[in-house]
């Protein structure tokens, strides 16, 4: 079937007749290697068979110059193989499809097998590959002890993840390293126990993993900024009216002192005010230091009556300005409640000055401003701060405790979400609503202190 086991025939002719056209130039140039060396030699070929089969064949043996030094003798075996080599085609075609990068290893740690993926993974091309210890796919500061891994694996051979949690590199041909996950699974075969290793690149896993942690950080980041930028902007908001107040009171005086008429008790009360305003705005100050160091406000017992006519006393010049009345009605018999004053102040002076600028485009005769205290029912004491302005908007409604939700184009939108944390600090709640015959009323409810009846 396939060569003559003695040469009659001239080795070219017997090749020519039943050899694959593509296998003819390699195993003529083994036999004549063969005949030059006089060496063994061993060669895989297809023979096509007269019905135009194909058969694969291996042929070992020797062969030598004839005689006549012209025709070439040769004597060996040769073995129809055609079941094996269909066999080692599946497997590679198997292989071939692996999504992951397959190589293959004898006992002795030597590559008898890489698809195309290792070949992409590691930059190797597969010749380059065959027969090389497997160590060349391993970074150099792991190479020495790997030997070592791959005789512990042989001697319980058990198909499983390789590296135990360890993290696992592979080394490319120029050096580079790459993090991967390999699969062991150990074959049995007649010549020996292979190991297939099914090695996946997870740099992109890594690299997203990552990328995710160092989102968390800057996210952490962020948010902290986010807190400071929000209170800076808390300080810088409430720092405002006390710091207008006392520009305005001193810029009064100046024109007091230039025109010459200075009225020494004019001049007294706008100091007063501007002593009061400077010490408000300290007040302001330690507020937010308190709230930053985490410490408890200063927790006193508050009447909100004494609260309310002190913002109101505050708040006359601003009415003034904006031709408002100010208008207070007080439950004579209302329970103190236990809280900060600084910042309860900081609620009712936030209400107020919202409702001023509500009212910009109420006729001046209808602008007044209500502020009332009431004990509830359930021994909440509720404060409201009614307007006559243009009311709240449908669209603002869901948002307006929002911090820096603004409809005011010179607004920071910070009044109201600084007027709810303090209210809820205060174990109270606050609600907004538009008022039949015009206007908005804010009202919070705070608990009446435990036993407390003034
Ligand atoms: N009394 C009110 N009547 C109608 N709308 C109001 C009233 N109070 C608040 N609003 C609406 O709620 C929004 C948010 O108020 P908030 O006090 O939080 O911020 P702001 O007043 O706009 O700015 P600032 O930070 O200077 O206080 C206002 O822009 C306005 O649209
Ligand atoms: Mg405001």
């Amino acid at each position: 079937m396939g060569l003559p086991a003695s040469g009659k025939l001239t080795l070219q002719d017997t090749i020519s007749r039943v050899v694959h056209v593509d296998d003819r130039d390699r195993l003529l140039q083994t036999l004549k290697d063969a005949a030059a060396t006089g060496k063994d030699y061993e060669c895989e070929y297809r023979v096509i068979l007269p019905d135009g089969r194909v058969r694969w064949m291996e042929q070992r043996g020797r062969c030598m110059p004839g005689a006549d030094g012209q025709t070439v003798v040769t004597r060996g075996v040769s073995m129809d193989v055609t079941q094996r080599k269909q066999a080692e085609d599946l497997f590679r075609l198997a292989t071939e499809a692996s999504p992951s990068g397959i190589v293959l290893v004898n006992d002795r740690g030597r590559i008898v097998l890489v698809n195309t993926h290792a070949e992409e993974l590691f930059g190797y091309r597969r010749e380059e590959l065959l027969g090389k210890l497997v160590e060349i796919l391993v970074p150099e500061r792991f190479a020495s002890q790997h030997p070592v891994h791959r005789a512990q694996f042989l001697a319980a051979p058990t198909a499983r993840p390789m590296g135990a949690g360890r993290e696992l590199f592979g080394r490319r041909k120029d050096g580079s390293q790459f993090p991967i996950e390999i699969g062991l699974n150990p074959i049995q075969t007649p010549d020996g126990m292979l190991v297939l290793a099914a090695v996946v690149d997870i740099s992109a896993r890594k690299f997203a993993e990552a990328e995710a942690l160092q989102h968390q950080a800057q996210l952490g980041h962020l948010s902290r900024v986010a807190v400071l930028g929000e209170l800076a902007a808390s300080i810088a908001h409430e720092l405002n009216q006390p710091l207008s107040g006392i520009v305005t009171n001193a810029s009064a005086g100046q024109r007091f002192i230039d025109r010459g008429d200075c009225n020494i008790s004019e001049l007294r009360d706008l100091l007063t005010d501007i002593v009061a305003d400077g010490r408000r705005a300290g007040d302001v100050i330690r507020t937010f230091r308190g709230m930053i160091k985490k410490g408890d406000p200063t927790w006193q017992r508050v009447n909100l009556n004494d609260l309310v006519t002190n913002v109101v006393r505050m708040l006359n010049s601003d009415a003034m300005l904006h031709s408002c009345e100010l208008k207070t009605l007080l439950d004579p018999n209302l329970p103190a409640i236990g809280g900060d004053p600084t910042q309860m102040q900081q609620v009712l002076l936030n209400l107020v000055v919202n409702a001023f600028d509500a009212m910009r485009d109420t006729p001046l005769s209808h602008r007044k401003v209500v502020i009332a205290t009431e004990r509830n029912g359930d021994g909440a004491i509720c404060t409201s701060v009614r307007d006559y302005g243009c009311g709240i908007p449908e669209e603002a409604r869901k948002r307006l405790f929002d911090h820096f939700f603004t409809t005011k184009a010179e607004g920071l939108g910070m009044g109201l979400g600084i007027v709810r944390s303090i209210v809820e600090s205060h174990g109270g709640t606050i609600a907004a609503e538009n008022v039949e015959g015009g206007g908005a009323r804010f009202s919070f409810s705070i608990p009446a202190e435990k036993g407390a009846s003034t």
